[in-house]
């Protein structure tokens, strides 16, 4: 597989693309998702599956079986593992994939994943920052984004995702959730989230459906995994949208 190019728009500020990574992510995740020496260890499906405890696999085939073959997929933001990937292959040749990301070096990496997979194209934008794509999207899929933003920036984007969905169209986040009071990762989890994830707590109790008003043209269904661990929240828009 070809290296990612040593280009100066890929450095962890941001610098050299139209607009610099959030600081919140320069902050907090410059060391997981800005910096090419951490990369290719985070990037690996075993990595991935050990942070989530063995669950990554169901959870991302969940999160991929929400969605139609042939039909135009927006996936917020990059996810380290073979996601992209299998989201790719479910849409299909006849299907779109698009994923945004802030983060240049991200961006090159994800193309790099999917060069094989011409239904798919990466590009990079700040999805606090406006509406990918007004009502153009059949799916949007967010998997893991919403826990390691701000709370205003994740009302924001989950704001702009649900604008970006079709009528008759679905939205998909997978994301952290409270694990029930007797979980044996309570503990754990909640230390990890003070140490590395200082956004998780304020994710954990808020139902993500209740976090823009746009929420009301949606019908909305919840499942929990893990022991409460994770929730699957997916979102149907009504089709009697189309006559708005
Ligand atoms: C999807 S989340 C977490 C994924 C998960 N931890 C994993 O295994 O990869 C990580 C991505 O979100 C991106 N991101 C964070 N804030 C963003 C924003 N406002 N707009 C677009 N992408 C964002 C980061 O650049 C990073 O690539």
């Amino acid at each position: 597989m070809e290296p990612i190019p040593d280009d100066p728009a890929l450095r962890p500020d941001g610098a050299g693309a139209d607009d610099p990574v959030p600081l919140y992510l320069r902050r907090t995740y410059s060391w997981a998702y800005l910096d090419r020496r951490t990369l290719g260890w985070l990037d690996r499906p075993s990595v991935v599956s050990a942070i989530l405890w063995g669950n990554a696999h169901r959870l991302m085939q969940a999160a991929v079986a929400a969605f139609r073959p042939g039909s135009r997929v927006l996936q917020a933001a990059c996810v380290y593992g073979g996601f992209s990937a299998m989201l790719a292959r479910r849409v299909g040749s006849e299907g779109r994939l698009e994923v945004v990301d802030v983060a240049p070096l991200q961006v090159a990496n994800a193309r790099r994943k999917l060069a094989g997979l011409p239904q798919a194209s990466v590009r990079r934008a700040d999805l606090a920052g406006g509406c990918p794509g007004w009502r153009a999207y059949d799916g949007v899929c967010c998997f893991f984004l919403l826990h390691e933003v701000p709370a205003t920036t994740r009302s924001r984007i989950v704001g702009h995702l649900l604008d970006a969905v079709a009528p008759g169209g679905r939205v998909v986040f997978v994301d952290y959730h409270r694990p029930h009071a007797r979980h044996p990762l309570r503990w754990p989890m909640a230390a990890v989230f003070r140490w590395l994830e200082p956004y998780a707590e304020s994710l954990l109790d808020t139902d993500i459906a209740t976090l823009s008003a746009q929420s009301a043209a949606f019908s909305w269904q919840k499942r929990t995994l893990f022991g409460g661990l994770y929730q699957i929240v997916i979102g149907d828009r009504r089709d009697t949208e189309a006559a708005a």
